[in-house]
């Protein structure tokens, strides 16, 4: 084995740069693979104590206890416990009084579980945008449905979701997490997925409440919006979730909204929330979001969370209250909120509740993981969006080029607190390969490297003795900076990226020093290539050779919530079949001169990858060639989990690193090329018009393989449809100029011009619009109609009829938009059309017709008048327009408003 970079190393000494101590040694190294110590109990699981026994040592008299006459008998100390969690995930419980904790957890693509480090394997539904692309409510529903059970199999009875920002940008960090860019379909699938949720028992919490549209400054950004771009847009998905379907809770966003921070906002959490909403739920904070004593108690936070408490300390509570500053009632008020919440939760639940904590159970019985991948496949199909197609899709025969940096990667979702370990997993490789018709023969070429970081361990990495994954010891470092010679903690993990946020150990205090050992055996002969990722400091060996040294030289990176270096890599020369010892040593004291902004969490993580040194020029060679052989080319691209995620913002629409060559130069070497695009939200495509094939995949959760294959062969006709507006320019996008903190101000300057309003009204082409979504068949309306209904409040009933125009059945769904009079008597200017409503249609045979109807409320009528303080209707000539997308109109029946209206409830 030769080295390409750095010393020999066998022992480390840290340079004076260590954060607590000038100099400690680590660990010797092995010299020889011998096995370590059997693995003791999970380090991640905590010893039961008698605090931690928890809800089953409690009687169940709190699930028939009156809430008012329970808090009668609390003391003050009691009711302010109540007004914090107890730990990461769970509300504080009152032995005394019997009051449960009930567990929460994240949200929204699955439930994760209590554990970052050791996720529970799960399911995962796909992204928030491919689950809106269905334009299924009834979808939606059952996939709530099925994420009541994987929360409750975790422990949980609240799942902290659904996201229902705006995709204000489409480089929005969290855009895959939230569904579209339009306020009406974010509203009407959040309400969906709320339902579906809480028929099961499990308490939906909407959030993040209101105005987290970015990651940059999340914290700390005032989200500067004007009151009807606020109304129209930005608080309409959850004033739709109110009133549709009552989540039982909601979180307040991290940032501040025209000046104050949301969860000590008097304005939107009391006013406008609970008296003019009626909302009568639980308000928790996102995670340290909480920012103030009295005044988040006082404008309506129920609950901080995480636990232990920051600020609701019983000392400075009872301090506050004496000195008159806090009203009491302040505190019965959102102890009450806490606890009628965790009754009706408890009640549903019981079984759930008073079992916790307990371990968290995996749903792999035969009969649940048959019925979720049916689920999921459908998801991660029905998702899927068919933007272009010049005829070589479906693909029924011939040799297909598979290529592409995704075709082979696990791209399940994107990253942060929507991060899943998913039980299963397709990728599109496999997919391809387990869907082929007969007449098809696949090829594989990987074109490109295009990951942000190598790829984790894999099957060629085992424990010194032999396991699968790796082992993995701590040490602890005592008051003088040395690290101790043998391990305090013995134990072995399969995943290598290692987000240690609820990792602790009695005995190992805050810092440590952290061991990987594994073994190695090479695929093949020629270049490896490793990576090392770390938020303290970190070294790798190969045989005992120094390799990485991530340590004395560091660049801060987007990795563990902005904690973590970007990926330091280093090669080494390996034969095939010759086994190795992988070594990486994790110091998780920091440099000092690493400082981390913008980020709550100050937390430790280790990631290492590796992989086969790809030569960049010879891999785009390859795949051209390969293409050139081919009938026709299944170009797997797009963006993961890394780049992105929560914590940060995208910085282009484009495609990473050399993406948009290779699939340029695979299109020249075939004109048959379908770029299949695995990515959360927009990205550019300067190649649209040199494929023949353009599918957007999203990210397609554990089945997301199957869900691209069933669209790519046609064994699922394409009947998902654009929720947000894909732009050609990242000028193109209306918050463009005023989309990142300036100063701590995000000036929300476009008003309600947001998506394809913004394209519509100042005639911008978009790449593609909002709605757009190809079929293998074709469908035509007729009929279209509109029924005013009388009444007091202005409702209305429109209806059209579909007919499958083409060869196949299909599944479609239809879009209906308002368009207000052409002359606006108020002189206000509006939206061109807005979507209001759409209904889905399945499997509609050729030739075959059929009707939908959708119910229209005030709100389609409606806009924010900022004079008033109400919302209001423009009196004349109304049209509801089917759209095919958001440019394109191809119905349209007039209707009039005659009267006025004006209103301020639900
Ligand atoms: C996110 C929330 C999430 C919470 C708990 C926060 O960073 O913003 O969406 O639910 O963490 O993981």
């Amino acid at each position: 084995m030769g080295l390409t970079s750095s010393a020999r190393a066998n022992s480390i000494s840290t340079p004076a740069t260590s954060a607590t101590s000038s100099h400690f040694s680590t660990p010797t190294p092995s010299r020889q693979p011998t096995p370590p110590p059997q693995p003791q109990s999970s380090p991640a699981q905590p010893t039961m104590t008698d605090e931690t026994k928890g809800n089953a040592a409690l009687d169940r008299s709190f699930l028939d206890a009156n809430v008012d006459e329970l808090l009668h008998q609390m003391t003050i100390d009691e009711k302010i416990s109540l007004l914090a969690g107890k730990n990461w995930w769970e509300t504080t419980s009152i032995s005394r009084l019997n009051v449960p904790s009930v567990k929460v957890t994240d949200g929204p693509n699955g439930a994760r579980g209590a554990s970052f480090f050791k996720m529970t394997k799960a399911s995962a539904i796909p992204s928030a945008t491919c689950l809106a692309s269905s334009f299924s409510t009834d979808l939606i529903s059952e996939a709530g449905g099925l994420l009541a059970e994987e929360a409750k199999a975790r422990g949980a009875v609240c799942l902290l979701a659904p996201t229902i920002n705006i995709q204000r940008s489409p480089l929005g960090g969290r855009a895959f997490e939230s569904f579209s860019e339009d306020p009406t379909l974010s509203g009407r699938i959040a309400s969906a997925y709320i339902h579906g949720l809480q028929s099961a028992g499990v308490s939906a919490c909407v959030k993040h409440f209101v105005g987290n549209d970015q990651e940059h400054e999340r914290n700390g950004e005032d989200s500067v919006i004007g009151d009807r771009a606020l109304r129209e847009v930005y608080l309409r998905p959850f004033q739709i979730a109110q009133r549709e379907a009552e989540p039982w809770a909601l979180m307040t966003a991290y940032n501040k909204v025209n000046g104050t921070h949301v969860s000590e906002n008097k304005a939107l959490l009391q006013d406008l929330l609970r008296k003019e909403w009626g909302y009568d739920g639980l308000v928790m904070s996102d995670w340290y979001g909480t920012y103030s004593v009295s005044e988040s108690i006082e404008a309506g936070l129920s609950l901080e969370m995480p636990g232990p408490t920051i600020w609701r300390q019983p000392r400075m509570l009872n301090h506050l209250i004496m000195s008159h500053k806090l009203d009491p009632r302040a505190i019965d008020a959102r102890a009450h909120e806490v606890l009628a919440w965790a009754q009706k939760l408890a009640r549903l639940n019981p079984d759930i509740v008073y079992a916790v904590p307990t371990p968290e159970r995996t749903r792999d019985s035969a009969d649940e993981r048959a019925s979720d991948a049916k689920l999921l496949r459908r998801l991660a199909g029905e998702g899927v969006v068919l933007l272009k197609n010049d005829g070589v899709l479906p693909i029924r025969e011939g040799r297909v080029a598979v290529i592409g940096p995704n075709a082979k990667t696990r791209v399940i979702s994107g990253g942060g607190s929507a991060a899943l370990r998913p039980l299963w997993s397709v990728n599109a490789w496999e997919g391809m390969v387990e869907n082929k018709p007969n007449n098809v023969e696949l090829s594989y070429s990987l074109g490109l490297q295009g990951a942000k970081f190598l790829p984790m361990l894999d099957e060629c990495f085992t424990t010194i003795d032999g396991k699968r994954g790796f082992d993995l010891l701590h040490y602890s470092i005592d008051a003088n900076g040395e690290v101790a010679h043998e391990p305090t903690v013995v134990d072995t993990h399969d995943v290598s990226d290692m987000f240690l946020a609820d990792f602790r150990h009695p005995r190992l205090g805050q810092h440590y020093v952290s061991e990987v050992r594994a073994k190695f055996t090479s695929p093949i002969t020629g270049r490896y290539e490793f990576g090392l990722t770390v938020t303290g400091q970190g070294w790798l060996y190969i045989d005992d050779e120094l390799v990485i040294d991530n340590a004395t030289k560091q660049t801060l990176g987007s990795k563990f919530f902005g904690n973590g270096t970007i990926e330091e890599k280093g090669r080494v020369a390996v034969e095939k079949g010759k086994t190795y010892t992988l070594r990486v040593v994790h110091d998780s004291r920091r440099l000092v001169s690493r400082t981390v902004a913008g980020t709550p969490f100050i937390v430790k993580g280790i990631r290492i990858g590796a992989f086969p040194l790809v030569d960049a020029h010879q891999a785009m060679e390859d795949a051209v060639k390969a293409a050139r052989a081919a009938d026709s080319v299944v170009l797997v691209a797009g963006l993961n989990a890394d780049y992105e995620s929560e914590g940060f913002d995208r910085p282009t629409l484009g495609l990473p690193l050399a993406s948009d060559e290779l699939i340029t130069r695979v299109a020249e070497a075939n004109p048959n090329t379908v770029v299949v695009v695995q990515a959360g939200s927009a990205v550019s495509m300067p190649w649209a018009d040199k494929v023949a094939g353009i599918i957007q995949a999203w990210y397609g959760g554990n089945e997301a393989g199957n869900g691209i294959a069933d669209v790519v062969y046609g064994i699922r006709n394409p009947s998902g449809r654009l929720p947000l507006s894909f732009p050609k320019r990242e000028s193109d996008i209306a918050a463009a100029l005023n989309f990142k903190s300036a100063r701590t101000k995000v000036h929300y300057s476009e008003g309600i011009w947001v998506g394809y309003k913004h394209h519509n009204a100042r005639g911008i082409e978009p790449l593609f619009p909002f709605g757009r979504g190809l079929s293998y068949t074709s469908f035509k309306y007729s009929g279209l109609a509109i029924n005013v209904k009388k009444g007091d409040e202005w409702t209305a009933a429109g209806r059209v009829t579909v007919t499958n125009t083409g060869q196949v059945a299909g599944d479609h769904s239809v879009h209906f938009y308002t368009a207000p009079p052409p002359e606006s008597p108020t002189g206000l200017r509006h939206p061109e059309v807005s979507l209001q409503a759409f209904a889905k249609v399945y499997d509609l045979a050729p030739g075959k017709s059929t009707t939908v109807e959708v119910k229209l409320d005030k709100y389609a009528i409606s806009h924010w008048d900022e004079y008033d303080s109400t919302w209001k209707v423009e009196v004349g000539e109304w049209a509801l327009k089917v759209g095919e997308d958001a440019q394109t109109m191809v119905a349209e029946v007039p209707f009039t408003i005659d009267n006025e209206m004006a209103w301020t409830k639900l």
